[in-house]
């Protein structure tokens, strides 16, 4: 399995190229932003981009889809339907972080209406890219629609906002629940077991043995709505 990792826009977001080495399908996961560099990539490594893959609808990890589907036109989209409005809504979701519409332009932030999805994500459905299988997981909690993607024969999983190295992905956007976060965390990522390699979409991997030891969130040394550590 090949994975290239591109850390795009101002919220550092880890856009990703992954591909089968045997056969050089591709799928990006969370295009962040337009880049040449990740086109380039595409190109000079012989990849066939089958797909842009959407973990969630945050325009962190969706406001490159409308450069790289003009780029690669016969890649398919994908994203559970809990996040299409997030999605199509991408031109509004820059007032959810309080920035006003005159301003947007200045700071990047001015999105065009993104491409219609090739369709929706189903949840537990197995999703082939060459030889690779990836076992699509809902995880709602971060966004209503947010999916992992699990390889399990290389034992990788690509979790976008679910869990971080140290951290877990914050729930208070509109549509966000902690409650239902920690329940995707526990029941469906953590349940793959420890010797998974995470991949997040913001800041370095890490492993589900390492987040099940370390992280405060997993290890029960914090609780929230308790307020501190104890
Ligand atoms: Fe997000």
């Amino acid at each position: 399995m090949i994975v290239q990792r591109f850390v795009l826009t101002p919220f550092q977001q880890n856009t990703r190229i992954v591909a089968c080495s045997e056969t050089r399908k591709a799928i990006c996961i969370d295009p962040g932003e337009e880049s040449a560099e990740l086109v380039d990539y595409i190109a000079n490594q012989g990849l066939d981009l089958q797909a842009i893959t959407l973990t969630h609808g945050h325009l962190d990890h969706v406001g490159g889809t409308a450069a790289l589907h003009e780029s690669f036109p016969n890649a398919e989209i994908l994203l559970h339907e809990g996040d299409a409005d997030l999605y199509y809504g991408l031109p509004q979701q820059p007032l959810f972080m309080g920035i006003q519409p005159h301003q947007m332009a200045a700071l990047g932030f001015d999105y065009e209406a993104p491409p219609k999805l090739s369709r929706n994500w189903v949840d537990g459905e197995v999703y082939e890219v060459g030889a690779l299988r990836f076992k699509v997981l809902h995880c709602p909690g971060h966004t209503p629609g947010h999916v992992v993607l699990a390889e399990e024969t290389a034992k990788r999983v690509f979790v976008g906002d679910c869990l971080f190295a140290g951290s877990i992905g914050r729930t208070d956007l509109p549509g966000g629940s902690h409650t239902q976060l920690m329940d995707s965390i526990t029941t469906r990522i953590v349940a793959l077991g420890d010797d998974f390699t995470v991949y997040s979409g913001h800041g370095p991997e890490t492993t589900i043995g390492q987040e099940r030891l370390s992280n405060p969130f997993l290890n029960g040394t914090y609780e929230i709505g308790k307020g501190k550590y104890f």
